[in-house]
């Protein structure tokens, strides 16, 4: 019988099991390729401007996302405690984006305006100031560390080759927004605008 012949043969068993697996993969990725809503932005989603871009860049270096993910899930409990799931349509502007599915700390789709600016602060210098119980590591160094100007500028200047409608103003613009800004200003003003665009709910 074939079926046979295929579970006493491992190298043909795992190339079937190999194209099993890539037709699955295929019929869940190719529609999306072709749905225009996975990849227009929702109304108000814009490239992050100058400061928050360099957060986000904090926000990746400092591995962030090995703790934190930034995808609310379509379950009851999830939406109940941080808000309107997550749709593709906010994150347009996010390469690489940061959904992820590791939650040491809480999903921070939804935080922007939650705490005030001071309060973030605190919590990234030393998290165990204002949530005693916390094991989230300390980032005291980045209020030492200031953005580069020039830095975020280049930056900008790729991602609009990649098609982020930067205008030439705030391109021009960048180095003067970070002046005298700390990566702690940076990463807060990014964690404030996270969520701002998602649908209510
Ligand atoms: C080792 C895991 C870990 C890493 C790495 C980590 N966090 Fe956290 N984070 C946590 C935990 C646990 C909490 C919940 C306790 C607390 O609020 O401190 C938390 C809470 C938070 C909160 C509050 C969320 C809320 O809704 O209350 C923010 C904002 C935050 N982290 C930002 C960051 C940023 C920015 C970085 C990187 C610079 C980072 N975290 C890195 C574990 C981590």
């Amino acid at each position: 019988m074939s079926h046979e012949k295929i579970e006493k043969n491992i190298a043909l068993m795992g190339v079937l099991v190999a194209v099993a697996m890539s037709f699955g993969g295929i019929a869940e990725i190719v529609p999306l390729m072709h749905q225009a809503e996975a990849v227009q932005p929702l109304p108000g989603v814009k490239p992050y401007p100058a400061l928050e871009l360099a957060g986000r860049d904090v926000y990746i270096r400092e591995g962030c996302y090995n703790c934190h993910s930034q995808m609310v899930r379509t379950l009851r409990f999830e939406t109940e405690r941080y808000g309107h799931y997550s749709l593709a349509g906010e994150s347009v502007y996010d390469r690489p984006f940061q959904w992820g599915s590791k939650r040491t700390g809480p999903d921070l789709a939804r935080v922007g305006g939650r705490y005030s600016d001071d309060w973030h602060r605190v919590h990234l210098i030393d998290p165990r100031a204002v949530v005693p119980e916390s094991n989230m590591p300390a980032y005291p160094w980045l209020a030492e560390s200031a953005v580069d100007g020039p830095t975020v500028r280049s930056n900008m200047e790729a991602l609009r080759t990649l098609g982020h409608p930067y205008s030439q103003a705030e391109i021009d613009g960048a180095a003067a927004a970070v002046e005298g800004k700390s990566e702690l200003d940076a990463v807060v003003a990014y964690l404030q605008g996270l969520g701002k665009n998602a649908p209510k709910g």
